[in-house]
């Protein structure tokens, strides 16, 4: 592929991730064209759009001199999603669970859907139970699925960093995913095996009961808040999952392809701090 090619395949997916709105090109040739000179123009108008200014911008900012994090307001309100939670009465046996050990022991023999013919190990989270955070990733990737641990590949280590920077040591952060088997891939964990994954994830928020849960990505920040907004639209606000404030960011993994956005990532990992505090 040209570096024309791959330069606008690269903004194409950043639009994507950014949660922008979608570029249809009118015809075949235009792709074709951007081999020619034309890419940076095709380039140019994506950029453009992607970096339309958001009326919503953070209100935090972290570099200006004399505004200390106590002085900034909070992002408004976002969505409030309030699935029931579990029937203690009910035969199924996730609700039942009452332990989050309880609850990994179920995952691990679960043959819900079609991800447990792919897995080497289930990875349905780790930390301690008393965890103020949770951190809700998409799934498990190779590294993860070898070891059957959340995030300790090369997204886990900015993750890790990440945390670090808001005086949070990942041992003291519940660390988990939508999905708890890797997808063939990495490939997108499918609507359907979202949705037999997710009585796991409701019910170790219930036993958790975190102050505050930071969601990281489109996929993570779509299943918790039961909406198909994209992840631009769900940043800088404070939505709610069953009261418990949720803060939308980046995923990890988009970081470390697009470096740009560990500013604004930085600045909502801050505002779920202060929510902490
Ligand atoms: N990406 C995720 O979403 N989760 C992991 O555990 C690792 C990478
Ligand atoms: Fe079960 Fe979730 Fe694994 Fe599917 S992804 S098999 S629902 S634990």
């Amino acid at each position: 592929m040209s570096d024309g090619r791959a330069l606008a395949r690269q903004y194409l997916e950043q639009q994507r991730l950014l949660g922008g709105d979608a570029v249809i090109l009118s015809d075949s040739r235009t792709v074709a064209q951007s081999d020619s000179d034309d890419t940076p123009a095709i380039v140019g108008r994506v950029l453009a759009s992607a970096r339309r200014p958001r009326s919503d911008r953070p209100t935090v900012r972290p570099s200006d001199p004399g505004v200390r994090p106590s002085d900034a307001s909070l992002p408004p309100p976002g969505i409030s999603c309030d699935p029931p939670s579990a029937d203690l009465f009910a035969a199924d046996p996730v609700s039942q669970a009452g332990t989050l050990q309880a609850v990994a022991a179920l995952v691990a023999a679960c043959t819900k859907c079609r991800l447990c013919a792919g897995r080497t190990n289930t990875v349905p989270g780790e930390g301690p139970d008393d965890a103020r955070l949770v951190v809700i990733g998409e799934g498990p990737g190779r590294v993860e699925d070898e070891t059957g641990r959340p995030f300790v590949g090369k997204a886990g280590e900015l993750l890790t960093k990440i945390l670090g920077a808001i005086e949070l040591p990942r041992e003291r952060v519940f660390i988990c995913n939508v999905v708890k088997c890797r997808p063939p891939e990495n490939r997108l964990p499918q609507y359907d095996e979202i949705a037999a994954c997710l009585p796991y994830l409701h019910r170790q928020l219930e036993l958790l009961k975190p102050k505050v849960i930071l969601a990281m990505g489109g996929t993570a920040a779509q299943t918790l808040l039961d909406t198909k907004q994209s992840l631009g639209a769900l940043r800088n606000r404070v939505h709610r999952f069953r009261g418990i404030p949720v803060i939308v960011t980046y995923h990890p993994a988009a970081l470390l392809r697009n470096p740009n956005w560990k500013r604004p990532t930085w600045d909502d990992v801050r505002i779920a701090r202060r929510l902490l505090d």
